[in-house]
């Protein structure tokens, strides 16, 4: 491949681990982020970063002539769902306005493929589980509202334009780096791994359970979770199929088809951290399904990708790992 990839976010948890993903497979890197929840510290030195906003037209667009940018990866985004409910116009801006903004830069500067973080939550409270791409989209926050809205950009504009795009559905992403290179780093994380790792280390006091009546074997809420390098190499898998088949563009959930409970997910965290971490069982959140798993036979044809490191216990061993590393490093 000659020229870049531009890594949008690319300083952030899941882009960081992207950009390594894409280094390691020889591919050329240029991150772009305003270091709004991402650090500069995350992105591999063998990359560019480029400290702008993905709304700075001047800055995305000279970068992406500067590295012969000829795919974007989108990871860029405010990601937190409740703030979403709280805070809407932040999230339309953010992942609705700037992608738009980011997306006709791409198509000024002749980028060629598209690569988009999307959500699980543009499903909403699925109908069926696992649950499938062609299956009702009725996000129930704002956050998988503002995500839809730019998978729908996104094919308005691969009909257009001579662009293609894959938007890749993330179910619950989790673990870090299994070098250790990289991991999640935001303060005040809502993932659950992430929190019962900072229980774990003494960051938090104990663990809350949100809801323990819900339809499902044990009444906690279940979940796919998938390692983070896992989904970072679908993102280099999603590059080559958007080169191999220029005309094309896909919509593929990431996950491994399997949920866990949260009293599942607790228990491995237990067993691999020798401890028993202070669990608070509280109500629901607003809004949160049953059950949220993937159907992921999309994935599976679409792309050579397979699950390599799905395996509960051993992305909370990732996830651990990392956080006593961030834990030395304050
Ligand atoms: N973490 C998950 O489980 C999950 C699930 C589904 C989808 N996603 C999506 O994956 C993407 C990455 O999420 P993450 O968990 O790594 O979050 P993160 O907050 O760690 O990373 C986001 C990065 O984007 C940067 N950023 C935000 N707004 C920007 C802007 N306007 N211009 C330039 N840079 C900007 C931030 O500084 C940060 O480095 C997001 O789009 C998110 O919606 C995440």
């Amino acid at each position: 491949m000659t020229g870049s990839v531009m890594v949008t976010g690319g300083a952030g948890y899941i882009g960081s681990h992207a950009v390594l993903a894409l280094l390691d497979a020889g591919i050329q890197v240029v991150v772009l982020d305003n270091l709004v929840t991402g650090f500069d510290w995350a992105v591999d030195s063998r990359a560019t970063l480029v400290v702008a906003d993905i709304e700075d037209d001047a800055a995305v667009r000279a970068a992406m002539r500067d590295h012969a940018v000829f795919a974007v990866m989108h990871f860029a985004g405010s990601v937190v769902v409740p703030e979403s409910v709280e805070n809407p116009l932040k999230y339309y801006r953010n992942n609705t306005a700037a992608s738009r903004s980011l997306i006709e830069s791409a198509v000024a500067e002749g980028v060629k493929h598209f690569i988009f973080s999307s959500t699980a939550a543009t499903y909403g409270i699925p109908e069926t589980v696992p649950v499938r791409e062609d299956s009702p989209k009725q996000p129930i926050n704002p956050y998988g509202m503002s995500k839809l809205m730019t998978e729908a950009m996104l094919a308005d504009v691969a009909a257009a334009h001579a662009i293609n795009y894959c938007a890749l559905r993330y179910f619950n992403v989790a673990g870090a780096d299994l070098q250790g290179r990289s991991g999640q780093s935001t303060a005040g994380a809502t993932h659950l791994i992430k929190v019962a790792v900072e229980a774990a280390t003494g960051k938090r006091a104990s663990v809350s359970v949100f809801g323990t009546d819900f339809a499902t074997p044990d009444g906690t809420g279940v979940r796919d979770y998938i390692h983070v390098t896992d989904l970072a190499a679908a993102h280099v898998d999603a590059l080559q199929l958007l080169i191999d088949q220029p005309g094309e563009s896909h919509t593929l959930n990431c996950g491994y088809g399997k949920g866990f409970s949260v009293l599942e997910v607790l228990d491995a965290v237990d067993r691999v951290t020798n401890m028993t971490i202070d669990r608070r069982m509280e109500g629901r959140r607003a809004g949160d399904p049953d059950a949220l798993v993937a159907d992921n036979a999309a994935i599976l044809a679409a792309l050579p990708w397979r699950p390599r490191h799905d395996d509960l216990d051993g992305i909370v061993r990732d996830a651990l790992a990392w956080e006593r590393k961030l834990a030395e490093r304050v």
